[in-house]
This record gives structure tokens, C-alpha cells and sequence, in this order.
């Protein structure tokens, strides 16, 4: 009889232990999707050993974090951007445009740069949430990207990945594709945090900022990525930040990073950036890329050590030591594991894994990418109206150059994304045109280091005469310049603003024997145009713009779409005229950004110095009246300032015009720049349109860094408001007063 008490007992102890399993209180808390992240993430840590935590510091391949079986913690699978996914198999150092020929191939969007001349933050969230998209669609979880360093010197190889010159502009372009990127559950990381701003000797030099620099220009993308974009990842720079590496600068990633900015989300080093044990961890990074055998084969190589890349330091063998010696605490390594649970559960990747479902290059992206592509144009001339092409004179066009017939989508480096399609600006010139016009092609020059047996003096004449012949047959000439990857790319800096050889004298002489020359830009940044500016009636600007960008040069040179683009960096017209020409690319591996917060227009505005075009700058097919400013209250105690005016397009075509803000404060304490965006916003105008437009002044958008304050202050007084259609074409000016 007890026996078999016993056996019912057992049997339904079995069957509550199994019910039990099936409504899930036997699930351990950090599955549990509807517990509170924090609770998620304590209860797993208390789960996990020592070892287990310290094993996911370090990452377990070239693209993702080490998982852990016993608990069912995925990695987090990375994929390089921010331009689109690049592939995510071996080393960035390689040139990716043929390296990532066999791997995957998704939608290529414009640079950095062309998104930023957009002005366009919609654009940019939607920009972001394809590639959120996307990213999930191949089964990653992370993207390397937005890059939000300031272009600080024009000759950086990498300005074209970024937003530009202005600190403002930047912040709310980043912000946006933050938001569009992590609105899909994919973890977007913003970097590289922080004075990454030249690629000589990218990972040995040491960046002298001051505070006031770093916080009015360098740091203010990172803090709105931080604390209005949410962002979960923030990549760390190469550099050394004033004689400390980034990876283990515990101001930037404690003081600022943690304790200024609340960041909560962890900090990935960049590939290749660690040079210690302690201090790195200690600094608040959280996880060391790369890792495993790829990480160590790749430190083997002579290649990777000359560079001065330094990795290996997070991993267990190093690690355990110094916790067991007292150098580094648990507590630490619970803030860093925390950090990066955090993140898992906050993206959904314990509870929505991304199982590589979803589709690439749709149309809704495409159509993302050609917006984008024809947005980013910027018109920069436009003499005697010859754009857009009139069908009743224009019966015949050449289109010429080394950009004309290949797509030049990207510049080089870990950005570069391989479409399943581009379109050149020639195939998209064809394309447009129809039967009535007559479309032909010249070479003209062959790229520089493209093709060495087209590169001597006299295969540069012959292909220049043909070029010539052809265009004095013509009714307009086309002309397609700039450089390309392997001159424009991470890993070093352009040589010269010049334009790549023989290109300047192919338009000088297309120019004489063609009076409708027009001269597309097809590049990262600014190009010296002395020679010939004055010789050519128009001037485009298309970037690198991805895989659409020919589609969308044809758009704008046919007037299917206004020209809207503005320009987010200046123009120089000479090197010599650039802020940082004198403190750069540094001595004996520093390099002083002496003109401290006098970057971009901020300081050809302080130098009186004419710009060849000016920040802000690009015409339109059609005008802009700017009238009505108001500004309400005109008096604040520290209360929020609106403005409101009215932009009429008093033209006869549709158009789009970028309005931009601009706050002058002439009663500070301490040197200020003349002017600084504080607000734009981009508008589409039928003609004959008018629209309100509005914005709202924060206290922010008076205030400047104290370095002795150590903190952010606004004096009393006068603030001019100067809204126009360019940093130097100010349409419109009212002022308000500070009275706190
Ligand atoms: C670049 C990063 C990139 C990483 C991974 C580095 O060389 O600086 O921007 O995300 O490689 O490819």
C-alpha cells in the first residue's frame, strides 16, 4: 500500500513538473520576454561563471561575439557599413570592392557626404531602416555604422563616409539613421569615438583637442547619438585622444561616455585598436574586436604589426590573470558583460532572433536609394541657365571622363558595398534621353592607377583629342570627373585636392571647343577647380551616390528633378586655405588641431576667407523668396525661442529648398564663431508655393563649452537669427534676448 502511495506521488509530481514546464515558470527569468530588461539581464549574470563572462570580452571571429551554448546566448553578428552591408569575412584592410566580389551583395546608397548634402533627416531615417532591414535579411544582428567624425581637413580619406563639416548637421542626420536602423531591432553603432580624423598613421597618432573643441565640434554626434538616437553601440577610434589610445581612454568612454552621457548600451573597439589588458577594460570597453583565430592569424601578419594595429588583450588567458590578481573586479566585468546582455535583449535577439528572413535591394529600397542619390546632387554653377538641358537646343551630347561610363558607387575602404546593380552616369544619360537626342561616349582621360598603359603622357593626349573631336561636334558636353576607391579610402589620405592627373587638362580642352561644357563631380569631397571654373558654364556635384547615382545625375541634367542638394562641407580654393593646413597630418605622430573650435566655415567666417563655395551652398532650377521672420518671444528667461518665416518659390518649376538657421552671438565672454547652424529644414515648394516654415531654439543652440566651467553656459544678451539659403547667403536676420 505505501509502496504504491509512493509510485502516485512520484508519477504525479512528474506530471506537475511537466505542466509546470509547459506554462513556462520553469523558463529561467532572462527568457522570459515580458520580465523587465534589467531583471533579464541581473538574473543572467548570476547564471553565468566568471569564465563565461570573461570569454565573451573578446570576439570569437572577424564579425561577431562569442556565444554561449549552456545559456543560449547568440553572438551578435555584425556586418560593416555605414553606406549599406558590406561583407562580413575578413579583414577590412583589404581593398573590399574585389574581395567582397564572391560575398553578398546588397543595396549600395550614397556616401556619408551626399546623404548629408540631402539636409534631409526623413531620408536618412529611411536610408536607415532599409538597411536595418536588410542587415536582418542576411542574418546579422549589428551594423558598423552611422560615421559621425567631422570632416576636419579635406584630404581625410575618409570625409566621404561621414555627414561633414557641422557639428549640428551631423548630429541630426546620425540621430535619424540611428533610429532607422535600430526601429528594425538591429543594433546601429555610432563611431569612431572619437578625433578620427585622418587615416596617416591612423593607428599610432595621438590627437591633441582641447575640451572646447571636443565638445562644440568632435563630440556633439556622439552625445545626440547617445541620448537622442538611443544608439546600443559606439564604436571607439584608433587614435590616440590627448596621449591616451580611444580603447582605453577612460575619459571618453567613463567620464564622457558613462557618466556625462548615461550611455548604457557597450562599447566595441575598433578592429584591431587594444594595446592593454587593464587599463582597456578598465577604461569601459566592453568588447574587443576582432577575436579567435582570425583576430590572431591577422595579428601574425608583417602587414597588419607595420600598420601598428594591436589586438589579443581581452581574451581569458589575459584577463583571468589580472582579476585574479586584483587589477581588474567582477563588479567591472558584470558592467561590460551587462552592457552587452543589455543590448541582446533590448534588440530582441534572445526572443526574435534574426534568422536571415526578409528580402534585399526591394524596390522600396531601391527607390530609397535613387531619392537619395538625386537629393544629394548639388548644382554649383549654372551660367546663362544651360541646365537643365533644353530638348529644343540640345540635339547632341557627349558624355566624357573616367567617371562617365564605370559606376564609381563608394570610396574604398570597409564602407564599400557591392550592389547587385549600378547604374554609371552614362548608361543613366542613355537611359533618359530617347530617340531625339543623340547620345556618344569618349573616354577623354583614363583613371589615375586604373590602367598603367593608359596613364603615359601620350596615351593621355590621344584619348584627350578624341575626346575633343567629339565634343566639338556636339551640342553639350558632359563631363564625368573625380577619383575612386583606390584613390579616395580608408586606410590613407587622398594625396592632393587636385583632381586625379590629366583631368583638369581634358576639361580645359573640352571646354574651349564647347561652350555648353558641363562638368559633373563624381568624388568624396572638394576638388581644386582654378584652372577651368571660369571656362565652364555648370558645375554638378553627385558625390559617390551609390548604385542610383547615374539615374539620378540623368534626372537632374534632364530637369526631371530640381537640383537640392547643399553642400556640407565648404569648397576651398586652395588647400593652404583649409583650416587645419599647417596642423596636419602632424609631427613625429601628433598632430595639434590648433585651430581648436574654427572648423569648416566656422573659420573662413572668423578669417574672412572666401570659400570657393561656401557651406550650405547649391543653386536650383528655380528661386526662393524668404520674407516674414518672426521671432516669439523676442525676450526668454531660458525658455525655448520659435521662429517662423515664409519661403514662397516665386519660380515657374517645382522645387525643394534647404532652409538653414544660423545663431550669432556677438556679446560673449569668449571668442565665438561668427555663426553656427542651429537648425534647417528642407521643404518642397510647387511653383508659385509659399510655406510657413519653423523652428525652435533651445537653450543649447546659444550656449558654449567653459573650459573652466568644465560645462555648457549661456551668457545673457543679444542672439541674432539669420535664416537663409546658405551659410553666406542669409535671406533673411531678426534677434532675441537672453535675460535669465
Ligand atoms: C574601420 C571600421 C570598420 C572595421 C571593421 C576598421 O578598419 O575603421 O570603421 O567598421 O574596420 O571592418
Amino acid at each position: 500500500m505505501k509502496r504504491l502511495l509512493c509510485t502516485v506521488l512520484i508519477f504525479l509530481a512528474a506530471i506537475l513538473s511537466s505542466a509546470q514546464g509547459q506554462s513556462g515558470s520553469d523558463t529561467p527569468p532572462y527568457k522570459n520576454p515580458s520580465l523587465p530588461v534589467e531583471q533579464r539581464v541581473q538574473d543572467l549574470l548570476s547564471r553565468m561563471t566568471l569564465q563565461e563572462k570573461v570569454a565573451m570580452l573578446s570576439g570569437a571571429d572577424w564579425m561577431q561575439s562569442v556565444a554561449n551554448e549552456r545559456l543560449g546566448i547568440p553572438s551578435i553578428k555584425m556586418a560593416d557599413g555605414p553606406l549599406g552591408i558590406r561583407s562580413w569575412a575578413g579583414p577590412s584592410s583589404e581593398m573590399s570592392a574585389e574581395f567582397a566580389k564572391t560575398k553578398v551583395a546588397t543595396t549600395a546608397f550614397p556616401a556619408g557626404v551626399a546623404m548629408a548634402a540631402t539636409w534631409d533627416t526623413e531620408l536618412v531615417e529611411s536610408e536607415g531602416q532599409a538597411i536595418g532591414q536588410e542587415v536582418k535579411a542576411v542574418g546579422r544582428d549589428m551594423i558598423l555604422g552611422p560615421t559621425v567624425n567631422i570632416n576636419r581637413t579635406p584630404l581625410w580619406g575618409r570625409n566621404f563616409e561621414g555627414y561633414g563639416e557641422d557639428p549640428y548637421l551631423t548630429s541630426r542626420l546620425g540621430v535619424a539613421y540611428i533610429k532607422g536602423v535600430q526601429g528594425e531591432g538591429v543594433i546601429a553603432t555610432v563611431k569612431h569615438f572619437a578625433a578620427n580624423n585622418q587615416e596617416f598613421e591612423r593607428h599610432r597618432i595621438n590627437a591633441i583637442v582641447d575640451q572646447r573643441a571636443l565638445h562644440e565640434i568632435y563630440f556633439p554626434a556622439f552625445k545626440a547619438a547617445v541620448e537622442e538616437g538611443g544608439v546600443w553601440s559606439v564604436m571607439s577610434a584608433y587614435n590616440k585622444l590627448n596621449g591616451t589610445y580611444c580603447a582605453e581612454n577612460s575619459f571618453l568612454l567613463k567620464d564622457v561616455l558613462q557618466k556625462e552621457w548615461d550611455f548604457k548600451g557597450f562599447v566595441v573597439s575598433d578592429w584591431g585598436s587594444t594595446y592593454s589588458t587593464v587599463g582597456t577594460v578598465n577604461a569601459g570597453m566592453d568588447l574587443e574586436m576582432p577575436g579567435g583565430q582570425p583576430m590572431k592569424d591577422w595579428l601574425k601578419k608583417p602587414k597588419t604589426l607595420a600598420a601598428g594595429n594591436g589586438g589579443g588583450w581581452l581574451v581569458p588567458e589575459k584577463v583571468l590573470p589580472e582579476i585574479s590578481a586584483g587589477k581588474i573586479s567582477v563588479a567591472t566585468i558584470d558592467d561590460n558583460v551587462g552592457r552587452m546582455l543589455r543590448v541582446m535583449f533590448l534588440s530582441g535577439e534572445f526572443d526574435k532572433p534574426h534568422t536571415a528572413t526578409g528580402e534585399i535591394d526591394t524596390p522600396e529600397q531601391r527607390a530609397v536609394a535613387r531619392k537619395a542619390a538625386t537629393e544629394s546632387i548639388v548644382l554649383l554653377k549654372n551660367g546663362s541657365d544651360l541646365l537643365p538641358l533644353d530638348p529644343t537646343k540640345i540635339h547632341s551630347l557627349v558624355v566624357i571622363g573616367p567617371n562617365a561610363a564605370v559606376a564609381r558607387t563608394g570610396g574604398g575602404g570597409s564602407s564599400l558595398v557591392t550592389p547587385k546593380y549600378s547604374v554609371a552616369p552614362l548608361k543613366g544619360i542613355q537611359d533618359r534621353a530617347g530617340e531625339r537626342l543623340q547620345v556618344s561616349y569618349s573616354l577623354g582621360v583614363s583613371m589615375e592607377g586604373e590602367d598603367p598603359s593608359k596613364d603615359t603622357p601620350e596615351a593621355r593626349e590621344q584619348l584627350r583629342k578624341e575626346a575633343v573631336n567629339a565634343a566639338a561636334k556636339a551640342d553639350a558636353a558632359v563631363i564625368v570627373v573625380g577619383r575612386y576607391a583606390k584613390l579616395e579610402s580608408e586606410d590613407f589620405d587622398i594625396k592632393s585636392l587636385d583632381l586625379p592627373a590629366g583631368q583638369d587638362a581634358l576639361i580645359e580642352a573640352v571646354a574651349k571647343v564647347n561652350k555648353n561644357t558641363i562638368v559633373v563631380i563624381n568624388a568624396g569631397g572638394p576638388v581644386i577647380m582654378s584652372k577651368w571654373i571660369a571656362q565652364v558654364p555648370a558645375i554638378l556635384d553627385m558625390w559617390y551616390g551609390g548604385q542610383e547615382g547615374g539615374n539620378a545625375i540623368a534626372d537632374v541634367l534632364f530637369g526631371d528633378a530640381d537640383p537640392s542638394g547643399k553642400l556640407p562641407v565648404s569648397f576651398v580654393k586652395q588647400w593652404k586655405d583649409s583650416p587645419a593646413y599647417g596642423h596636419y597630418p602632424g609631427k613625429n605622430l601628433q598632430v595639434d588641431y590648433a585651430e581648436g573650435i574654427y572648423v569648416g566655415y566656422r573659420y573662413f567666417d572668423k578669417r574672412k576667407i572666401e570659400p570657393l563655395f561656401p557651406f550650405g551652398y547649391g543653386l536650383s532650377y528655380t528661386k526662393f523668396d524668404y520674407s516674414d521672420l518672426k521671432i516669439s518671444p523676442n525676450q526668454t528667461s531660458g525658455g525655448p525661442v520659435e521662429v517662423s518665416l515664409s519661403v514662397r518659390n516665386s519660380g515657374s518649376r517645382p522645387g525643394a529648398e534647404v532652409v538653414e538657421l544660423y545663431v550669432h552671438n556677438g556679446h560673449s565672454s569668449v571668442d565665438r564663431p561668427v555663426q553656427e547652424l542651429k537648425g534647417f529644414q528642407r521643404i518642397a515648394l510647387a511653383a508659385g508655393e509659399s510655406k510657413d516654415v519653423h523652428f525652435k531654439l533651445d537653450p543649447s543652440a546659444m550656449a558654449f563649452y567653459s573650459t573652466e566651467k568644465k560645462g555648457w553656459v549661456t551668457e545673457p544678451g543679444q542672439f541674432d537669427v539669420l535664416v537663409g539659403s546658405s551659410s553666406r547667403d542669409i535671406r533673411v536676420k531678426g534677434s532675441f534676448s537672453l535675460n535669465p
